[in-house]
Order: C-alpha cells, then sequence, then structure tokens
C-alpha cells in the first residue's frame, strides 16, 4: 500500500486566548485526515472551527500541541517542503511585477531557467501578456491568478488551498474553479481544499470532510463524491447526484453552522 501524501494523525491545538493569558481554547481535538496521493479533499466547516489551523499544521507553520503529520510516509519535521500553498488573502509582493512574483520561489531555489519557467505558468493561467504588471495593476481575479502561477510553477506534490477564490465574485469564481480543475487533471497531485462553501467543496472533490463547531473540532462526516469527471463546476450543481450529496451533506453540517454561529454571537 502506497503511503498518504498527507496524513494527520491525532492532531490537536490548544492556543492560549489572546486576550486572557490564564485562559486556553482548543481549536481542534484528535482530527485524523489522510489524503491519498493525486487525491481532491476539501474540508468544509463553519467558520471558527479550526479549518486555517489544521491546514497551517499540514503546511508545517503550526506545530500542532499533540499528534503527528506524516508527508508521504515520513514524519514531518518544520516547513512542508513537499507542499505550495494558496491563501484567503493575496501573498503577492506588491514591488515585484507577475513575472517576478512568479519567478521568486525559483530564484531563491537557484533554478537557471526560472524566468523561462514563469513565462510558461503566467500563459497556463491565461496571463500570457501580463508579465510587466504591478500586483495593483491587476484585478482581483488576475491576482488570483498570478498566486496560482506562484504556487504550481514550484511543483509541489501537495497543494494546500485556504479559501483562495472567497473574495471573487461568482463569474470569476467559477472560471477559475475550472482551471484548477483542468490543471489538476493533468498532474493529479494530492490537494487539501479548505472552503466553507459546500457547493464549491462538492464541485471540485473526490472526497468532502465536514468538520464540527469548536471547541474542539473534529470531523464529523465524509463523503465521496462520485460524481464523474472532468466536471464543470457551474453545470454539475444542476444534476441530480450533485443535489442529493448536497443534501446529504448539509444535513450534518447545518447543526454545526447554526452551533459555530450560536457561538459567535455569544462571543
Ligand atoms: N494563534 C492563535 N491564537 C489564539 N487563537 C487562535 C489562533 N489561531 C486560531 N485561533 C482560534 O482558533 C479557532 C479556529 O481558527 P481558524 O482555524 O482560523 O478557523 P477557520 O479557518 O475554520 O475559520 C478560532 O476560534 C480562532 O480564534
Ligand atoms: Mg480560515
Amino acid at each position: 500500500m502506497t503511503a498518504p501524501a498527507l496524513s494527520l494523525q491525532g492532531i490537536t491545538c490548544t492556543f492560549v486566548s489572546r486576550e486572557d493569558k490564564t485562559q486556553r481554547y482548543t481549536a481542534v481535538r484528535d482530527v485524523h485526515l489522510d489524503i491519498a496521493p493525486g487525491e481532491f479533499v476539501s474540508v468544509v466547516g463553519p467558520t471558527g472551527c479550526g479549518k486555517s489551523t489544521l491546514l497551517n499544521v499540514a503546511a508545517g507553520l503550526l506545530a500542532p500541541s499533540s499528534g503527528r503529520v506524516e508527508v508521504f510516509g515520513q514524519p514531518l519535521v518544520g516547513i512542508n517542503t513537499r507542499a505550495g500553498y494558496m491563501f484567503q488573502a493575496d501573498s503577492l509582493m506588491p514591488w515585484r511585477t507577475a513575472i517576478d512574483n512568479v519567478m521568486a520561489g525559483l530564484q531563491f531555489r537557484g533554478v537557471p531557467d526560472a524566468r523561462a519557467q514563469a513565462e510558461h505558468w503566467l500563459k497556463r493561467v491565461g496571463l500570457g501578456g501580463f508579465g510587466d504588471r504591478y500586483p495593483h495593476q491587476l484585478s482581483g481575479g488576475m491576482r488570483k491568478r498570478t498566486s496560482l502561477a506562484q504556487t504550481l510553477v514550484l511543483d509541489p506534490d501537495i497543494i494546500l488551498m485556504d479559501e483562495p477564490f472567497s473574495a471573487l465574485d461568482i463569474q470569476t469564481r467559477q472560471l477559475m474553479e475550472n482551471e484548477v480543475l483542468q490543471l489538476w487533471a493533468e498532474k493529479k497531485k494530492a490537494v487539501l481544499f479548505i472552503t466553507h462553501d459546500l457547493d464549491e467543496a462538492i464541485a471540485m472533490s473526490d472526497r468532502v470532510v465536514v468538520l464540527s463547531a469548536g471547541p474542539g473540532s473534529r470531523p464529523i462526516g465524509e463523503f465521496t463524491i462520485d460524481i464523474e469527471r472532468p466536471r464543470d463546476v457551474a453545470e454539475v450543481r444542476m444534476t441530480p447526484r450533485f443535489i442529493e450529496l448536497h443534501q446529504a451533506i448539509w444535513d450534518v453540517l447545518r447543526e454545526e453552522v447554526l452551533k459555530g454561529y450560536r457561538q459567535q454571537l455569544a462571543a
């Protein structure tokens, strides 16, 4: 049996409260999650339940309070160098042009044909003629495309995405989702995709994992998305199987979203 690309084993993350240093808050408790090589897994859950926390643990940016992470069967120590990340907020360097942003990671690695590879990836995300623009000269969708090129140019074996398209308008978002699926289909990397949008999770994924509301969030449901590929994210939403899966997952998620919402009101 091949090892999972990413394996979270009994992950618990407890934070010291920012307001009151005597208070502790356990965001996620005893989370197990395996992602096979080439598998596209989405994690959904209410706001504040610990989705980004889990992604940061997978990225090696946050050491869990207990539990362990394995990457292709090896214990993760420090930053996960097999993974590329795409975060919700823009992570482009404003003082660098699009092409210079895309090639930055390769330059740091001392890759000789960094510029040529960066140009290739800018073209792949539809920004062939825009390499010399600065981030402020690009639309939100174009900045996301640049971030995507910046992540993919490094050819990571695992791709970690934290609500990458949530700030985009729905049309741009669906275009980007379809493009990500096309790029993924070519290279079949393991993807951990975080979203609070159930439609997006179902449309994109092989498997959807539902996290409970915090404190002590953990997976409470897991659904295999047996809808054939290739998929068009806009069209697939109209199919009977999609609607059926949506109902089944929402049955589990609804109560957690309400709990999360009540907690926010109480806080
Ligand atoms: N560094 C931190 N210090 C204290 N609390 C934190 C820290 N990071 C996250 N939390 C808390 O942990 C919970 C989960 O946060 P997060 O993973 O960002 O949720 P999500 O991404 O699901 O919206 C939240 O209640 C948040 O306030
Ligand atoms: Mg988050």
